[in-house]
């Protein structure tokens, strides 16, 4: 993927504070590389780039992507 390619796009939205979206490393070492707050109601849109391979969701959240909609736990 180069750099000015567009990835997938992904949506979280945060249903409580203190969710964090981590953003993971591609290529051979998988590791975190940037970790970003989201409190309640706030929503992030970002894409998979050359840098940004997986994501990691902590904590209570809606999140929207091409295969659909899920939440990260249920009450
Ligand atoms: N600098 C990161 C990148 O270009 C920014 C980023 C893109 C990101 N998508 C993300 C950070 C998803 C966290 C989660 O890859």
């Amino acid at each position: 993927m180069k750099e000015n390619q567009a990835g997938d796009y992904f949506v979280v939205k945060a249903k409580e504070n203190g969710v964090s979206v981590i953003g993971m490393t591609r290529g051979r070492d998988t590791r975190f590389h940037h970790s970003e707050k989201l409190d309640k109601g706030e929503v992030m849109l970002a894409q998979f780039t050359e840098s940004t391979s997986a994501v990691k969701i902590r904590g209570k959240a809606e999140v929207m992507t091409p295969f659909g909609k899920m939440d990260t736990e249920e009450e």
